[in-house]
């Protein structure tokens, strides 16, 4: 009987909501570089991500509607939670300059990094005691560059554009890849910062990643077998080039041609 009921409280402790938090830290974590990581929390991300990390779903009095958050439920929020999200989640939003996000309403975008290295640790140390992955470490070297192509091809190009330049999608910014680190392609994927999609480990092994990672690599200095690379924009640039510097300097050429035999 008494093993029935340690059951039946353990599940309701698992469906009750919040009541998996109950083991999460509040206040002042004990581990020094966490709680350096609460202090400067309680100064840039408290207003937006609320007490205790736990999000702010009220409307903002400046209220457009629009509030990003990063999951559809968190329209109209202020910022989402961060528990479970992880370290993982932390770093990439910090080292890329994502956040703090100056104001609410705004896609986050790579601007310069506002925290020391060691401030950065002590932010991710502080998001990572309410859970969450781990900051990954892709190898690179393991992966296949023409697999990664492949990959890439398939699941990113669509938006980033297939030699990783960036482009548009409905809602938002797909930004070039050009100063994402391997490590920041790791998190980006498993994280699907924004309006790009997150995925599983399901959806793209550890290993896919990898060579994904090696493909990314591959297009910050691309071979170029063909010559002028013209930015890597695809067809339209290209015939550009045709109508603006080819077909002037074929009609130079006639007139000087045309001058000459008529001598
Ligand atoms: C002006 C409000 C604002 C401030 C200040 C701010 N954030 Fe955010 N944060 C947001 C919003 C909005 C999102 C959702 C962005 C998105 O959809 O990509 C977000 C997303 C995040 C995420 C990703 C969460 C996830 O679901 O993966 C992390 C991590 C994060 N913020 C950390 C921080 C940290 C650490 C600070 C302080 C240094 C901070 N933020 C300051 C509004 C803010
Ligand atoms: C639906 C469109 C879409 C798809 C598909 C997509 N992304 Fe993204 N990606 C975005 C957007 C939008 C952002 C900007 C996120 C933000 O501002 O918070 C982004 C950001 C990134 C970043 C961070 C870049 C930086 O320097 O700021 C990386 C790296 C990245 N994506 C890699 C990938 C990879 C690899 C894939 C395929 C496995 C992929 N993305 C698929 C739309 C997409």
């Amino acid at each position: 009987m008494r093993a029935v009921l340690t059951l039946a409280f353990a599940v309701a402790l698992l469906l009750v909501p919040g009541a998996a938090d109950a083991g999460t830290p509040h206040g002042t974590p004990k581990e020094p570089l966490a709680a350096y990581g609460y202090h400067l929390y309680g100064q840039y991300c408290l207003a937006c991500h609320g007490g205790n990390a736990a999000g702010r779903y009220d409307e903002p009095s400046n209220a457009t509607g629009e509030g990003p958050g990063r999951e559809q439920g968190q329209q109209g929020g202020i910022g989402p939670s961060l528990h479970g999200v992880g370290a993982l989640a932390a770093d990439f939003y910090l080292r890329t300059g994502y956040m703090p996000l100056r104001h609410l309403g705004l896609q986050p975008r790579r601007r310069p990094v506002l925290f020391s290295d060691h401030q950065i640790k002590a932010l991710v140390a502080y998001v990572a005691t309410f859970g969450g992955p781990a900051i990954p470490t892709p190898k690179p070297a393991l992966g296949s560059l023409s697999q990664g192509q492949a990959l890439f091809t398939e699941h990113c190009a669509g938006c980033h554009q297939v030699l990783a330049q960036g482009g548009y999608v409905k809602g938002g910014l797909p930004p070039d890849l050009m100063q994402a680190t391997a490590r920041q392609v790791a998190e980006a994927v498993r994280i699907g910062p924004y309006v790009m999609p997150r995925f599983s480990q399901r959806a793209l092994s550890d290993r896919q990643l990898d060579s994904i990672v090696r493909y990314v690599q591959f297009t910050h200095a691309p071979t170029r077998p063909g010559g002028w690379g013209l930015g890597y924009l695809g067809p339209v640039p290209e015939g550009l080039v045709t109508w603006f510097l080819a077909i002037p300097a074929l009609l130079v050429l006639c007139l000087l041609l045309g001058r000459r035999l008529s001598r």
